[in-house]
């Protein structure tokens, strides 16, 4: 099958690809003409394991193909597959202007039918809404079909996802494009989830506002383990043991962050409002998480009760370890805060280099804590795990561990003479 994605991002990139793994004839098209040129000389433009070998062999195989001519490749396409942003405007609603940019091309280049599939994450009605516009502006139903099809991956897991999905949503109008869409993904065994347009939009937000209820809920339990001296692991390996539970988004820490959850959780918040619908459960989870930080940053005043001019080190900033990402990254934020509160903040993660001006990045972990009066752990990354915590001590100023990730052992770290905190950990 011949298959037009919009947006080489972290979606429409890896999903393009994984299309040409199961055979179809895959353009992936964006707007961004640098990302484009070095897609065509095979440079990636996101870290993703294994994602840059399958890029290169499909192309050779003649597969996969980019371009940065938009108009026309949605023109040429049977099937368009949309994976745009869909930001956050400063209200908390999603903006959707890529999605309304990609709308206006099919609606003013379609000659023949065509299967329109939205797999970027769109507040409920969105698709209905482009069904009506296609409708309005004249195009009769027998051109086109819309399909709500959410994506789930998850960022540095992205290619096991959608090889081995646990399902695949489509929210449909009717059943003509069902047979295609059968086709397209045929190469899977997940189950299939046929629903409608809205309710194949909502089915993915309420996977991302479960998870983030599950990170907010594991923040407020440590808060109180804390409060009661209890050891929060001890709570995560008993409830994660409970299989109506599972241990899965149950660490604590910084809190939730990454380019979907904040945003998805305030997008359907707001989508709720505008039909003058409360979400108290929503506003709970995101509150909890909005306090994360300081809740971490009191943790450490109590060490240091004077933050300015100290010198603090942040171990990784992207917003889960096995990406590139910094979108709504917590350690960011962390970050940002220690700044404003006058630290000299040094940095260390194993995928981004460059942080800001502000910021003294290192390419050494051990390097990065040098005169340090505090290491703070803001994502826990694989090598932050099992450290030579006795050149970590042995380099620092001051020996003040922070662990806001709960990643590491903390009496390990004490062995070697460093000060170790946790939140909801003894
Ligand atoms: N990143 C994730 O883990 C993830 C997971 C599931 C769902 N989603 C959803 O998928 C969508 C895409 O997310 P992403 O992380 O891949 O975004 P991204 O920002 O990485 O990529 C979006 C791409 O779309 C391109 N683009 C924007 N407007 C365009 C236009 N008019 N024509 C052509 N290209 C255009 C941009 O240049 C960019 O390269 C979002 O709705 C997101 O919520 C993301």
């Amino acid at each position: 099958m011949k298959i037009c994605i919009v947006g080489a991002g972290y979606v429409g990139l890896t999903t393009a690809t994984a299309l040409a793994v199961f055979g179809h004839e895959v353009l992936c098209v964006d707007r961004d003409q640098a990302k484009i040129d070095g897609l065509l000389q095979g440079k990636v433009p996101i870290y993703e394991p294994g994602l840059e070998d399958l890029i290169i062999e499909n192309c050779k195989e003649n597969r996969l193909h980019f371009s940065s001519n938009v108009k026309e490749s949605i023109r040429d396409y049977p099937i368009i597959l949309i994976a745009v942003g869909t930001p956050s405007q400063n209200d908390g609603s999603c903006n959707l202007s890529f999605i309304k940019q990609v709308i206006e091309i099919i609606a003013s280049t379609i000659n023949n039918y065509k299967i329109i599939i939205t797999k970027s994450t769109v507040p409920p009605g969105t698709n209905e809404w482009i069904q009506q516009t296609f409708l309005e502006m004249g195009i009769k139903d027998d051109l086109f079909d819309i399909v709500s099809n959410p994506e789930f991956l998850r960022e540095g897991r992205a290619l096991w996802d959608i090889f081995h999905p646990n399902k695949l949503v489509f929210g449909t109008k009717t059943d003509r494009p069902l047979e295609v869409l059968k086709k397209l993904y045929q190469k899977g065994s997940a189950p299939f989830v046929f629903t409608s347009l809205t309710g194949a939009e909502l089915i993915k937000y309420a996977s991302n506002v479960f998870l983030a209820t599950k990170i907010s809920f594991a923040n407020e339990m440590a808060r109180i383990c804390d409060v009661f001296q209890v050891d929060y692991a001890d709570l995560h390996k008993g409830l994660g043991m409970d299989p109506r539970i599972g241990p899965d988004f149950l660490n604590a820490g910084l809190g939730f962050g990454g380019s979907c959850l904040p945003k998805d959780l305030s997008s359907l918040k707001h989508s709720a409002l505008s039909h003058q619908l409360e979400t108290k459960l929503l506003d709970a989870v995101m509150e909890i998480n909005d306090t994360q930080i300081e809740l971490y940053l009191k943790k450490l005043s109590t060490e240091l009760p004077d933050l300015a001019d100290k010198q603090i080190t942040v171990w990784g900033v992207t917003f889960k370890p096995g990406t590139d990402d910094l979108r709504s990254s917590p350690a960011i934020a962390l970050i940002q805060q220690l700044l404003q509160k006058g630290c000299r903040v040094h940095a260390y993660d194993p995928m981004v280099q460059l942080i800001s001006s502000d910021v003294t990045s290192h390419s050494n972990q051990y390097e990065s804590v040098s005169n340090s009066d505090a290491l703070i752990i803001a994502t826990e990354w694989e090598q932050f795990l099992n450290c030579n915590w006795s050149e970590v001590k042995s380099r620092m100023k001051r020996s003040i561990v922070l662990d806001a990730r709960n990643c590491v052992d903390g009496e390990i770290v004490r062995r070697q003479g460093l000060q170790y905190m946790g939140v909801g950990k003894r």
